[in-house]
C-alpha cells in the first residue's frame, strides 16, 4: 500500500492512527494527525499528484492556531495550509471557529497561541505588506455607506497605494462586470444586500492579491451572480491564486473545492478532497459526510418538537 499522507484527519476525529505528516502542501503541520480506519486504507499520497503538480507553491500557511475569547476556546491547535492553485473549503457548525481563523489569518485578532505564514514569512513580521497580498470578503460587511460603490474602490485603491489612473480603470471594469456599471456613482447605503456583496468582492479583487479569503461569500447573491462567483474561483485557482473559501452551502463547496477542511468545536475532524472523504466514509455526498463527522442532531426529531411547542397554547 502506498503510503497516505496528504490526508488528514486530526486528533479527536473519528478513529486513531498515527500518521506521520507530510511536508507537502496538503500534509500535516506538525498536528499529530490521525486518520480513520476507513480513510487510511482508501487514501494515498499519489491522490493528490495532479494537484501538487499544477501549483505546488505554498502559500498560507497556519500552525497551531488557537485562540481563547475571556478563557473558553474558540480554535484549539488548528493547522493547515493553502497553496497556490488551490480553492479550500473551510467548513464547520456554528460556532465551530472558522471566523475566529479568519480574522487571524487576516490579521485583524492576534491568536492566543500559534502563528500564521504567509509565502514562508511571519505575517506579523511585515503585516503591512501582507495585507496588501490578500483579498478579504468578510461574514460582515462595514461597508462605508455614504460612499458610492466607486468611491470605495477608489478609497480601497489608493490603500493599497494603486496608482490613480489604474483604479478608475479596474475599478470602473470590475464594477461593469459585476453589472454595478449603472449603480457605481449612487451610495451604497441604497444598494441591496447582494449588490453590497458585489462591491466587496470587486474590492477583494482590485489589487490582484495572491491569496483571498472568503468568509460566507455567497450570502445575498442572487442565481446568477452566484453563478459567476464560482465561475470567478476557479479563474483565479487557473491563475494560482491560494483561495480559503468559508460556506455553509455544502453543494458548492464539494463542487468546487479540491479539499475541505471541516472543523467543529474549535478543533479540526478532516483535511481531504471532497471525494476522498465521501469514498473513505461510504458517504454520497459532502453534507452526509459533514454530519457524520460533526455529530449533528437528529434535526426532524428537533423539527417535531419545535411544531410541538409552537402549538401549545395553554400552560
Ligand atoms: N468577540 C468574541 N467574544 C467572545 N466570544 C466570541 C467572539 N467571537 C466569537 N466568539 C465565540 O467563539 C466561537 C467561534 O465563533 P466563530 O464566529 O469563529 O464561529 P463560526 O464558525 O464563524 O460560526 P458561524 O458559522 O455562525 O459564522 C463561538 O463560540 C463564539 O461564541
Ligand atoms: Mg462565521
Amino acid at each position: 500500500m502506498s503510503t497516505p499522507g496528504a490526508f488528514l484527519v486530526h486528533e479527536g476525529a473519528l478513529s486513531d492512527y498515527p500518521l506521520k505528516g507530510d511536508p507537502g502542501c496538503l500534509g500535516d503541520l506538525g498536528a499529530k494527525p490521525v486518520v480513520p480506519k476507513a480513510l487510511f486504507q482508501t487514501v494515498s499520497k499519489r491522490s493528490f499528484l495532479p494537484i501538487l503538480n499544477a501549483r505546488e507553491v505554498s502559500m498560507l500557511e497556519v500552525k497551531a492556531l488557537s485562540k481563547r475569547y475571556r478563557g473558553l476556546p474558540a480554535i484549539d491547535n488548528v493547522s493547515f495550509r493553502v497553496c497556490g492553485g488551490e480553492i479550500v473549503g473551510y467548513v464547520g457548525p456554528n460556532g465551530s471557529g472558522k471566523s475566529t481563523t479568519v480574522k487571524i489569518i487576516t490579521g485583524l485578532m492576534e491568536p492566543s497561541e500559534g502563528q500564521v505564514f504567509f509565502e514562508g514569512e511571519s505575517i506579523r513580521t511585515n503585516l503591512q505588506g501582507y495585507r496588501s497580498a490578500f483579498g478579504y470578503v468578510p461574514e460582515e460587511a462595514h461597508v462605508y455607506t455614504h460612499l458610492s460603490g466607486l468611491e470605495y474602490l477608489q478609497l480601497v485603491g489608493r490603500l493599497r497605494n494603486l496608482p490613480e489612473a489604474l483604479i478608475d480603470l479596474k475599478a470602473n471594469r470590475l464594477l461593469a462586470l459585476l453589472n454595478l456599471d449603472s449603480w457605481r456613482h449612487s451610495p451604497i447605503s441604497l444598494y441591496s444586500k447582494g449588490m453590497k456583496q458585489r462591491v466587496l468582492i470587486a474590492a477583494a479583487l482590485l489589487h490582484d492579491p495572491k491569496l483571498l479569503v472568503f468568509d460566507e461569500p455567497l450570502s445575498g447573491l442572487d442565481v446568477v451572480s452566484a453563478r459567476l462567483f464560482k465561475d470567478l474561483l476557479q479563474q483565479l485557482a487557473a491563475e494560482g491564486k491560494a483561495i480559503l473559501y468559508i460556506s455553509h452551502v455544502l453543494e458548492v463547496v464539494e463542487l468546487i473545492c479540491h479539499r475541505v477542511i471541516v472543523i467543529a468545536r474549535g478543533k479540526i475532524l478532516a483535511d481531504a478532497p471532497p471525494s476522498e472523504l465521501k469514498s473513505s466514509l461510504q458517504l454520497t455526498d459532502l453534507e452526509s459526510v459533514f454530519a457524520q463527522l460533526v455529530q449533528q442532531q437528529d434535526t426532524l426529531s428537533v423539527a417535531k418538537e419545535l411544531v410541538a411547542t409552537m402549538a401549545v397554547h395553554h400552560v
